[in-house]
C-alpha cells in the first residue's frame, strides 16, 4: 500500500484521547456516552485490544472533581469521626477564628503582664517577654526560684488565671495567655470552651483530596484497597500516646474514584468482594471501618462516605462466567457491556489507522525515532499475519500489545545503529528478536504446545507458513 507520508512524524495525532483508540468504534461511542451520562461500562475482550486505554480515556474527559472528602475528630465519640464533604471554596474559606480579646501588654492587669514576662517587677517598664532582664532598670524580670531550682524557662508563664468580680458581685474565671506576637489574650471560660470545640473541628484529615486523578485502578481481590480501612493503633487510640481514630481512617478506591472512573481490571478476580462493589454502586456511599476484626480499627466507623463513580470493568471473555450475575446485571441496568473487536478489515482507511497507531506508540514511548512508511508497511504485514493466526481470517489485528512491543524493539534496534528512522529491516529483525521462548522452541522442534498460544496472537510454525 502507498502511504501518504514519508515518516510517522508527519501524522497528526488527534487531541481527543478516545480518538487514539483504533478499530473499536462501537466501544468508543459507548465510552463517550458513559462519560457524559455517568454510566458504567464492562469491557470484554482479548488482551491488548484497548480496554485499559478506553478506561483511561473516559477518565481523562471527565470534569475535575468538585468535592473534597474529609473526616473530623469527634471529641465526645472519637471512634465515630464526623464526615465532611465540601467544595474547594468551602475548604478555602475555613479561616482560623479568633476568640477572646487581645490586649497590649500595657492594657493587661499588672500582675498578668508581670507573670507573662512583659513587665519589670521593679520599675514597671515594659519589654518583650523573651528579654530576660529589664532594659529600663536592668533588674531580672524573671523571679528566680528559691534555692535556684528550675531555669528561667520554668518560671516564666504563658498563661495566667485570674478571678474577676462582675458588677453584680458574681465571680468569673478569666484566662490570660501570651500570644505569639507578645500580646495578651483574655478569654472567659465560655470562650475557652468554644475555642476548644472549634479546634476539635479543625482536627480534620482529608481522605479524598480535591486535586485527585479521575482514574483509579484496582486489580484483584483486595478488600481494604477497594473499600477503605481504619488502620490499627497498638495503643488503641489512647488520647496521649495513641493516634486519634480520625487520623487512621483511609479511603478505599471506591471513594477515591468519587466523581471519576473506578477501573477494575480482570474483574472476575474480585471474587467475594464483588458483592461489596455492588452495594457501593447501588448506594453511591460506603462506610469506612477497620476491616481486620482483631484490630483496634474495627471499632471505628465513618458512615456513608460518598462513592459516586463510573465503574469500568475489564475482563477476558473466558472469565465472563466468574462474574457475579448480580453485578453484571447492575452494570447492564445502568450502563453497557461491550465486546471489543480483535480485528478489522484490511482497507486503506484501516491501514492508515494502523499507521496512526504506530505514530502514537512512538510518541508514547518518547525514546525511539519515527518510522518510515516502508517500516509501517512491514508492521501492517505483521498485523495481517497475527490476524490470520489468532483469528483465522484475513484482516488487520487489533491485538495491539504484540505490535506495540514490536515497534519498541524495532525502535531500540534503530537507536543502537544511530539511524534516524525505523526502517523495514529494523522491523524484520525485531520480529525475529521478539519471538517468545515457546516460539523459539517451536521453530526448533515444531512443538505441539504452540497451538494453544495462538489465542494470544503468538506466532506458531504453522501460522507463519500460511502468511
Ligand atoms: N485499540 C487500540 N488502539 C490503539 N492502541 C491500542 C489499542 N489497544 C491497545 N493499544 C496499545 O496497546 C497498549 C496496551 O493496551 P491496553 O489498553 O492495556 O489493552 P488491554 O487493557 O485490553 O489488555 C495500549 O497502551 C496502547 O498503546
Ligand atoms: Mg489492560
Amino acid at each position: 500500500m502507498r502511504m501518504e507520508f514519508s515518516s510517522t512524524a508527519e501524522i497528526a495525532l488527534p487531541k481527543d484521547p478516545l480518538e487514539w483508540v483504533v478499530g473499536q468504534e462501537n466501544s468508543v461511542k459507548i465510552a463517550r456516552i458513559c462519560a457524559s451520562q455517568k454510566r458504567h461500562m464492562l469491557l470484554v475482550g482479548a488482551p491488548g485490544t484497548g480496554k485499559s486505554m478506553i478506561a483511561r480515556a473516559i477518565a481523562s474527559i471527565l470534569p475535575k472533581p468538585k468535592y473534597e472528602i474529609s473526616v473530623i475528630h469527634n471529641p465526645s465519640r472519637p471512634e465515630k469521626p464526623v464526615l465532611s464533604v465540601r467544595t474547594g471554596e468551602m475548604a478555602k474559606s475555613e479561616k482560623p477564628k479568633e476568640f477572646g480579646v487581645v490586649l497590649l501588654p500595657g492594657e493587661a492587669p499588672e500582675f498578668v503582664s508581670e507573670q507573662l514576662g512583659m513587665r519589670c517587677r521593679r520599675c514597671g517598664g515594659l519589654s518583650h517577654s523573651r528579654i530576660p532582664s529589664c532594659p529600663h532598670c536592668g533588674a531580672d524580670k524573671i523571679r528566680k526560684h528559691i534555692l535556684g531550682m528550675g531555669g528561667p524557662e520554668h518560671s516564666q508563664k504563658t498563661t495566667v488565671e485570674a478571678v474577676r468580680v462582675r458588677k453584680d458581685g458574681s465571680e468569673e474565671m478569666l484566662i490570660y495567655e501570651r500570644t505569639n506576637d507578645d500580646r495578651v489574650r483574655m478569654l472567659t471560660e465560655k470562650e475557652l470552651k468554644e475555642r476548644k470545640d472549634h479546634e476539635a473541628k479543625l482536627m480534620r484529615k482529608v481522605i479524598v483530596p480535591l486535586n485527585r486523578p479521575t482514574f483509579v485502578q484496582v486489580v484483584g481481590n483486595n478488600e481494604t484497597e477497594l473499600l477503605g480501612d481504619v488502620r490499627h493503633d497498638p495503643y488503641g487510640g489512647h488520647p496521649e500516646i495513641g493516634t486519634q481514630p480520625y487520623m487512621r481512617v483511609v479511603a478505599g478506591a471506591v471513594h477515591e474514584s468519587h466523581e471519576g472512573v473506578l477501573f477494575v481490571d480482570e474483574m472476575a478476580t474480585l471474587g467475594e468482594t464483588q458483592r461489596f462493589l455492588l452495594t457501593a454502586m447501588q448506594e453511591k456511599k460506603f462506610s469506612i471501618t477497620g476491616r481486620n476484626p482483631n484490630s483496634a480499627g474495627a471499632a471505628v466507623r465513618v458512615e456513608d462516605v460518598p462513592c459516586d463513580f463510573i465503574l469500568v470493568g475489564a475482563l477476558n471473555i473466558n472469565d465472563l462466567g466468574n462474574l457475579s450475575p448480580a453485578l453484571r446485571s447492575r452494570i447492564r441496568g445502568s450502563g453497557y457491556e461491550v465486546l471489543l473487536n480483535t480485528n478489522m478489515e484490511d482497507t486503506p482507511e484501516n491501514c492508515a489507522k494502523i499507521a496512526q497507531f504506530v505514530a502514537q506508540e512512538i510518541k508514547g514511548d518518547g525514546k525511539i525515532p519515527h518510522a518510515s512508511s516502508s517500516a509501517v508497511d512491514e508492521i501492517l504485514e505483521e498485523s495481517r499475519r497475527i490476524c490470520k493466526e489468532a483469528d483465522g481470517k484475513k484482516g488487520l489485528t487489533l491485538r495491539f500489545r504484540n505490535l506495540s512491543g514490536l515497534i519498541r524493539l524495532a525502535g531500540d534496534l534503530t537507536k543502537a545503529e544511530n539511524a534516524k528512522l525505523i526502517e523495514k529491516e529494523h522491523v524484520r529483525s525485531a520480529v525475529q528478536f521478539a519471538k517468545s521462548a515457546e516460539e523459539q522452541l517451536n521453530d526448533k522442534y515444531e512443538n505441539p504446545w504452540s497451538a494453544g498460544m495462538a489465542d494470544f496472537g503468538v506466532r506458531s510454525k504453522k501460522g507463519s507458513e500460511t502468511v
